[in-house]
């Protein structure tokens, strides 16, 4: 797109961010973008724009030979991914904030990309305000990238946050999310770590070129947190995040997984509190860089599609570096974690699966144990999801070592458990 040219917008959906975008536009006069039509669902609703604007014909839109560029910022993921491969299609360039859509059609929408040679930005599909997904395209090259370890879901911080720090309830924590329009309409979503899991799938692809549906990451949710964990966090003056995590190990692959995790009060992560997102990148050497800033809401999520936007008078496009100019890399199984288990019966938790236990309290009505991991014990087995059983992993929770297997019989020896 030749960066003269007038960019003229097709807006899809008016909810949360469509009018959060709608306002940010008209405070940004030097864009020289013009919203030409918004299409949404429900013609009967109050809307605080012109009437005139508004049409539920997507054609409207999409057949607009004036609108280059659509913006689609709709919450159902299946029209989302109709309306934009028929943008792409139709030759307009699309911004977006769907991050399921995103993560469920990823190599289509890479296809997609390359056959129409179109731009499809969607910076606010991964942490709202925080530039996350330019910089790994632009800055990190795949040798230099060790690690990179992420809030990436501003809802389930808010609630654990409010859950901590204010002694709320999950239910009223949650409401009150819902309320500041940080959480999903389906708060499934969020709360079960499907939003989490969705963003990771494609920030995997900008960090490491990795593809990966969604659903063969490992990932849970904050559902299973229980009041017993906080006061062993509290105890080990820990917080306990969702967090999102992928690291490059020795054999040249990467770990990655989201799932709670102990955060030591010294860890950047632990500065992210309430709706912020925070990212933090280990890379060759320059150590850890720390990204810090809200991950969720009106103003904050239309400030990343109205970049997206501004990047477009430019003819930026993701270029997907790791992906196409270097060697992508591949997820593996092969390494351990370290993890925090509670329970309410032993029957639930097969002990031997584990490689040794350091620590473990039987007493209590809510048992809890400290130990050692396969992770493919994790990606094979399901009772670690299930009866109530709660997982978190320790901090610095990957160990690679494979001669741990050796210690495997003495530990659990001294663990008294063989
Ligand atoms: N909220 C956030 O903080 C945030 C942050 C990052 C990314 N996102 C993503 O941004 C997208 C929008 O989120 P939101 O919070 O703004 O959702 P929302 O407040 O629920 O608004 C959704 C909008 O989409 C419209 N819509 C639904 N189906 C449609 C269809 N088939 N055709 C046209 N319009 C349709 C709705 O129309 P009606 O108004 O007629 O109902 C509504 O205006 C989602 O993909 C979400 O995951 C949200």
């Amino acid at each position: 797109m030749d960066h003269h040219k007038q960019l003229t917008i097709g807006l899809f959906g008016f909810g949360t961010v469509g009018e959060g975008l709608f306002k940010v536009m008209k405070q940004t006069p030097s864009l020289k973008a013009v919203i030409k039509k918004i299409c949404i669902k429900d013609p009967a609703k109050k809307r605080d724009a012109p009437a005139s604007l508004f049409t539920t014909n997507r054609d409207e839109l999409l057949q607009d030979n004036e609108i280059n560029v659509i913006v689609e910022v709709i919450d159902d993921s299946e029209a989302a991914f109709e309306i934009v491969s028929i943008a792409l299609k139709n030759g307009k360039s699309v911004v977006s904030a769907s991050k399921k859509m995103i993560a469920e059609h990823l190599s289509e929408l890479l296809e997609m990309q390359q056959t129409t040679g179109e731009s499809f930005l969607y910076e606010a599909a991964a942490c709202a305000s925080i530039p996350v997904i330019r910089n790994l395209e632009e800055y990190y090259d795949n040798d230099l990238l060790h690690s990179i370890k992420a809030i990436v879901n501003g809802s389930t911080n808010f609630i654990l946050t409010k859950m901590f720090e204010d002694n709320l309830d999950f239910k009223k924590s949650l409401m009150l999310a819902q309320q500041l329009g940080f959480a999903e309409s389906n708060a499934k979503l969020d709360v079960e770590g499907y939003d989490a899991v969705n963003k990771w799938a494609f920030l995997l692809t900008h960090a490491y070129g990795i593809i990966e549906n969604p659903q063969n990451i490992v990932f849970t949710g904050i559902q299973h947190i229980h009041a017993g964990d906080a006061k062993v966090a509290k105890e080990k003056n820990y917080s306990i995040k969702l967090v999102a995590q992928a690291q490059k190990l020795q054999n040249g692959k990467v770990a990655a997984f989201v799932l709670p995790q102990f955060i030591k009060h010294d860890d950047h992560l632990a500065f992210v509190r309430n709706e912020y997102n925070g990212v933090v990148i280990e890379s060759g050497f320059a150590d850890k860089q720390f990204f810090y800033g809200k991950g969720a809401g009106s103003f904050p999520t239309a400030s990343a599609v109205l970049s997206d936007i501004s990047a477009l008078r430019y003819g930026y496009r993701y270029e997907y570096k790791k992906l196409y100019h270097h060697q992508p890399l591949e997820l593996t199984r092969e390494f351990y974690l370290k993890i925090f288990l509670s329970f309410d019966d032993w029957k639930f938790v097969p002990r031997e699966s584990f490689e040794w236990i350091e620590e473990w309290h039987a007493q209590e009505e809510r048992k809890y144990l400290v130990g050692v991991i396969a992770f493919s014990e994790l990606t094979s087995k399901n009772w670690w999801r299930e009866n109530n059983v709660s997982i978190i992993l320790t901090p610095d929770p990957v160990i690679e070592d494979v001669e741990l297997r050796k210690l495997k019989k003495r530990s659990l020896e001294l663990a008294g458990i063989v």
